[in-house]
């Protein structure tokens, strides 16, 4: 995606390095996340932003930038943090090491209004997260901002070279988008991104990646997956769009799944895999084994179905993408195993037979581009659903009688959030079980049974989420219903833990 002239983000590992290509895009702008590294490849961007890191500019092995191919690119630089005290060192000034941290809220007081401070008030809020402090500045920079001891938050140093101390992606800095937004404006190359641009984009890389091939797509029925074959169907190459029953689905799943794709005028085919995910997954109880099984099995079954198939397409989408690709390179610890990146995925990826066109985009971006496909918003509004379906929501084995039990408890807890409005406010929900029996009382009579967790959760991209505050009427009818109809459940609970420490899922 070459073409679309971007903001490039240089990641030197702070937490809300994301959030800066987040709000760029909600700037009107197209972003995308590097390792310092990968400077050398990079195209001409239209403007650079340096994020904030953990580590202090003075340790050993601390992240570093090519300087001169910075410069060469003769865009606006914005350093952020760390990002600012790097750049502070490569115009020759120093940095202040520290063991003390400021966090949290500060003062931020422009000393003149232009430029990143154009229409910011007298006094500011901005969020600080530091140790270290820019020293010496080079004689050539400038102050441009100092908080409310007059120590110097916000440098520009000759050329387009801009740096701030504070956090402007986090909400707590009351003025950051605009400040991010003044600091775009200053890029004159940088063209607002639009979705409908995009979509051409992408429409042609897949015409030109593709040809004459033959690709399969694996559907599931949710937003990502949906909108990529609309979109390989839009392009108008050879797919093949594979539906798998894998045993582990929500209740009447695959009719709702094949009446969508009717409606679209997508052809798809259905392949009742169930058996076999089930053997397998028989006694099974360690989580990772569970999704490694899955994510197989899953490849397995498409590649016995569609062995001719030259490419693989698949929905993965940008936080995965930046999240697998942080991971490798800081060797983070591997939370879950997401099933687009089985190592059987990996080889074929080697091989270059991997399409992920929506790579670049959010989740909401990804709407977009489906409404711009033209696809019906109650397709688009779907919440997501797990590629390892209702077997990350059983702790433990899975097997039919308990699969058929988290099924009822679900229907009848999305049935309510429908009924009463919530389904649309909610970003995702479902029941799960936990099964372990306790005592209770059902007629009467002595009753000793498992029990369902609800949960229901809204979240940014999914990488952290709060649960919701539903009113107590609709909990109470939920589990009213639960407790009436569902045989095996004598007990409702209702997850009130944020992610993180907790996840969505329960593995
Ligand atoms: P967690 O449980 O990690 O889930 O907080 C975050 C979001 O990702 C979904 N999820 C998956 N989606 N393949 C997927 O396509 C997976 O293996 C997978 N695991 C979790 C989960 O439903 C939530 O929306």
């Amino acid at each position: 995606m070459q073409e679309i002239q971007h903001v490039a983000v240089f990641d030197f590992g702070s937490q809300y390095t994301q959030l800066i290509v987040r709000r760029v895009r909600e700037l009107g702008f197209f972003a995308k996340l590097y390792s310092p590294e990968d400077i050398a490849e990079i195209g001409a961007p239209g403007a650079i932003i340096l994020s904030g890191g953990p580590k202090s500019t003075s340790e050993p092995g601390a992240p570093d930038i090519d300087f001169e191919k910075l410069k060469s690119f003769g865009v606006p630089v914005l350093g952020v943090c760390y990002g600012m005290q790097l750049l502070n060192i490569k115009f020759g000034g120093t940095v202040k090491a520290s063991n003390k941290r400021e966090y949290g809220p500060a003062a931020l007081n422009p000393t003149c209004h232009q430029d990143l401070y154009e229409g910011i008030s007298t006094e500011s809020q901005v969020w600080m997260s530091h140790s270290d402090t820019v020293q010496d500045l080079h004689e050539g920079a400038k102050v441009i901002a100092t908080n409310q001891h007059g120590t110097p938050v916000s440098l520009r140093w000759p050329g387009q070279f801009y740096g701030i101390q504070f956090h402007p992606e986090v909400t707590h800095s009351h003025e950051g988008l605009r400040i991010l937004n003044n600091f775009l404006l200053q890029a004159e190359e940088l063209q607002p991104f639009h979705i409908e641009d995009f979509k051409r984009e992408m429409i042609d890389g897949i015409r030109d990646q593709v040809g004459e091939k033959q690709v399969v797509c694996g559907v599931s029925g949710g937003v990502d997956s949906t909108v990529l074959a609309v979109l390989l169907k839009e392009a108008g190459v050879n797919v093949r769009a594979i539906f798998v029953d894998n045993g582990l689905l929500r209740k009447d799943e695959t009719i709702a799944v094949q009446n969508n794709f009717h409606r679209m005028g997508v052809e798809i085919e259905t392949i009742d895999a169930s058996d076999e995910f089930l053997t397998a997954l028989a006694g099974k109880e360690d989580p990772e084994e569970k999704r490694k099984i899955i994510g197989n099995l899953f490849i397995k079954v498409f590649w016995d179905t569609v062995g001719d198939a030259q490419i693989l397409a698949q929905g993965t989408l940008y936080p995965d993408v930046i999240e697998s690709a942080s991971n490798a390179k800081s060797k983070a610890s591997v939370i879950k195993t997401h099933h687009n990146r089985v190592p059987k995925i990996l080889e074929l990826q080697e091989q270059g037979k991997v399409l992920e066109p929506l790579a670049e985009l959010f989740k909401d971006e990804v709407r977009e581009l489906g409404a711009a496909l033209g696809i019906a918003p109650d397709i688009l509004g779907r919440h997501p659903f797990p590629g390892p379906g209702l077997a990350v929501r059983c702790p433990g084995a899975v097997d039919r009688e308990r699969l058929s039990v988290i099924r009822e408890c679900d229907a009848i807890f999305i049935g309510k959030l429908k009924e009463h409005g919530w389904y649309d406010r909610v970003w995702q929900a479902y029941a799960g079980l936990i099964p372990v029996k306790t005592v209770g009382v059902k007629g009467d009579e002595r009753s000793y049974e498992w029990a369902t967790n609800l949960r229901a959760v809204i979240s940014e991209d999914a990488m952290t989420a709060e649960w919701v505050d539903l009113p107590a009427q609709l909990l109470r009818e939920t589990s009213q219903q639960i407790l009436n109809e569902v045989s095996g459940i004598n007990r409702v609970l209702y997850d009130i833990s944020t992610k993180p420490p907790a996840s969505i899922e329960w593995e």
